[in-house]
């Protein structure tokens, strides 16, 4: 496995991405627990979140303390699915802003389509985390990357909850200097290019269409 890779081991995730592919998980414990997923994960994808120092008085006396530098971090959900991770890691770092990549997979071609792009200012000088909960074949999550690149981004991490070997090769392929941080590596795809066994279509389970 390439060292920029980590799939996550916590009883915690591995808990509730069960819980998420149950398909009889309904829509408003699906939205909550993919929430909740993504907060979980933020703690080791944000590891190497900047720090500076801030004086703060405690009821003894003054002291200088590490406090999250928090205008660097920018979170960019692929839309649709990828906006159902935002709450979770807002609710850990308020601050950040929050660009979107809107890309939908063409359902014969499985190839992304672009159809909407707004990002935030000064990407260069920010640490950014790429949110999509399905990394399939991997098209969709190398289009964004692409298009943060060519917007200015050089800090990227991608973040998704399970990831296809397909998926997760042809994007540590197309960009080798990335992190990808991923809740569980599923086994293949099926001839729809589907995560097998996946949880179906998250999206449409976030969303509660279909
Ligand atoms: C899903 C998913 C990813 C993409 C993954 O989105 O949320 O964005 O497919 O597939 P890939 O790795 O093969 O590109 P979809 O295109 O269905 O759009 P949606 O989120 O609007 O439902
Ligand atoms: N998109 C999804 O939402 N699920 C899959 O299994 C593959 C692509």
């Amino acid at each position: 496995m390439n060292d920029n890779v980590m799939i996550m081991e916590h009883p915690l995730i591995k808990h509730k991405i069960s819980l998420l592919r149950d398909k009889n998980t309904g829509t408003g414990e699906f939205r909550s627990l993919v929430e909740e997923i993504a907060m979980l994960m933020a703690f080791e994808a944000l590891r190497s979140l900047p720090l500076e120092e801030a004086e703060i008085e405690t009821p003894i006396e003054k002291c200088t303390c590490p406090v999250i530098s928090g205008k660097k971090l920018a979170i960019v959900p692929i839309l649709r699915a990828g906006l159902g991770m935002v709450d979770g890691i807002l609710s850990l770092v308020p601050t950040a802003k929050v660009g979107h990549i809107g890309l939908c997979r063409d359902e014969e071609t499985h190839l992304p389509q672009e159809y909407y792009c707004k990002l935030p200012g000064m990407l260069e000088q920010r640490e950014i985390i790429l949110l999509d909960p399905m990394l399939a074949t991997g098209g969709s999550a190398a289009a964004a990357v692409d298009l943060i690149k060519s917007h200015g981004g050089k800090n990227i991490k991608f973040m998704c909850i399970i990831a296809a070997p397909e998926g997760l090769k042809v994007l540590s392929e197309a960009h080798p200097d990335i992190e990808i941080y991923c809740g569980n590596l599923d086994r293949c795809l099926n001839e729809n290019a589907y995560i097998c066994p996946g949880l179906g279509d998250a999206g449409d389970r976030i969303f509660g269409t279909k």
